[in-house]
């Protein structure tokens, strides 16, 4: 895959998943890379795979959620390569259980990540994507940012706000003449730690959740990747990652807000249930 050489593109959340694929094809396909993750030991594997291409990569631990580390974090890695011309705000976390199981800790913590670790990204990247005279804000949100799944009202919730955050944003690009194209991606399930990692209400058996998405994820982190760069290199507003993300949408496009008595029905049979 070409098109990317001599660019400069920051991952977030690049120890694990489509971050890990994201950086590893940039490189291979010329950019220079800056990684980040809170997982030193993921992340020191991605360097490691970048490396063994001969990449040149700047790694550092970085937690999204932290406004002024990621804004300082900005700064040093335009200093390290003289210009920054892509950020992928890719860094997520999940957390399954009903509104009514959740505390607001729970919620909040999502919203710090995937939303406000968005928006610092976002916020931070912005002057210096702007001075490179062609910069890209991509943007990952997830096919539950075009619809919504019991059980996941956090998540859906900060992932439909970095829908909006960043179709806002690509139109005041357009009103204002900015060099800096804007891709938000929603991904279907796509094989990666996610549900691992993923936090829940009590009462839940998380090998139980992680089973169920082993069974529903079908797309590789790797063909994930490709995806997101060949929209990437289009200027695509948005990018659906996968089949099933393809399906959903239309589902959703022709439902309207009725898809949701539709999944509702399927999710009885098919999610989880609380032992209590
Ligand atoms: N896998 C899927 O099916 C799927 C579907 C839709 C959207 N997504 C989104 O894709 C993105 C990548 O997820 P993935 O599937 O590769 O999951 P993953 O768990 O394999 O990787 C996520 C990475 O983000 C890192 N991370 C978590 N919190 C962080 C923080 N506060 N600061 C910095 N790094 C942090 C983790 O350490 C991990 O390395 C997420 O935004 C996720 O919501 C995933």
């Amino acid at each position: 895959m070409e098109g990317f050489s001599g660019k400069v593109a920051v991952v977030t959340g690049a120890g694990s998943g489509i971050g890990r694929a994201l950086a590893v094809e940039l490189a291979r396909s010329g950019a220079k890379v800056a990684i980040s993750d809170i997982d030193n030991e993921g992340l020191a594997e991605t360097e490691r795979q970048i490396k063994s291409l001969g990449g040149d990569v700047r790694s550092d631990r970085l937690n999204v959620a932290e406004r002024e580390a990621f804004l300082l974090y900005a700064d040093v890695v335009k200093e390290h390569f003289g210009k920054v011309n892509q950020i992928y705000n890719n860094a997520g976390i999940d957390f399954h259980g009903e509104v009514e199981a959740s505390q607001f800790k729970d919620i909040e913590r999502i919203i710090d990540v995937d939303f406000w670790g968005v928006v610092n990204g976002t916020k931070a990247f912005l002057p210096h994507l702007i001075a490179s005279g062609d910069g890209h804000v991509v943007n990952v949100s997830s096919i539950f940012g075009v619809m919504s799944c019991p059980g996941q009202s956090a998540y859906n919730a900060a992932k439909f706000a970095v829908r909006g955050f960043s179709e806002s944003l690509r139109q005041e690009m357009i009103i204002g003449k900015k060099p800096v194209a804007v891709t938000c991606v929603h991904p279907g399930g796509i094989k990666t730690n996610v549900a691992r990692n993923a936090t829940m209400a009590e009462g839940y058996d998380p090998a139980e959740f992680a089973k169920l998405f082993d069974l529903l994820a079908r797309t590789s982190p790797q063909a994930a990747a490709r995806i997101i760069l060949t929209a990437v290199r289009r200027k695509k507003p948005r990018v659906l990652v996968g089949p099933d993300a393809k399906v959903i949408d239309v589902l959703v496009r022709l439902t309207g807000a009725r898809y949701q008595d539709l999944f509702a029905l399927g999710a009885r049979f098919l999610l989880p249930k609380r032992s209590h």
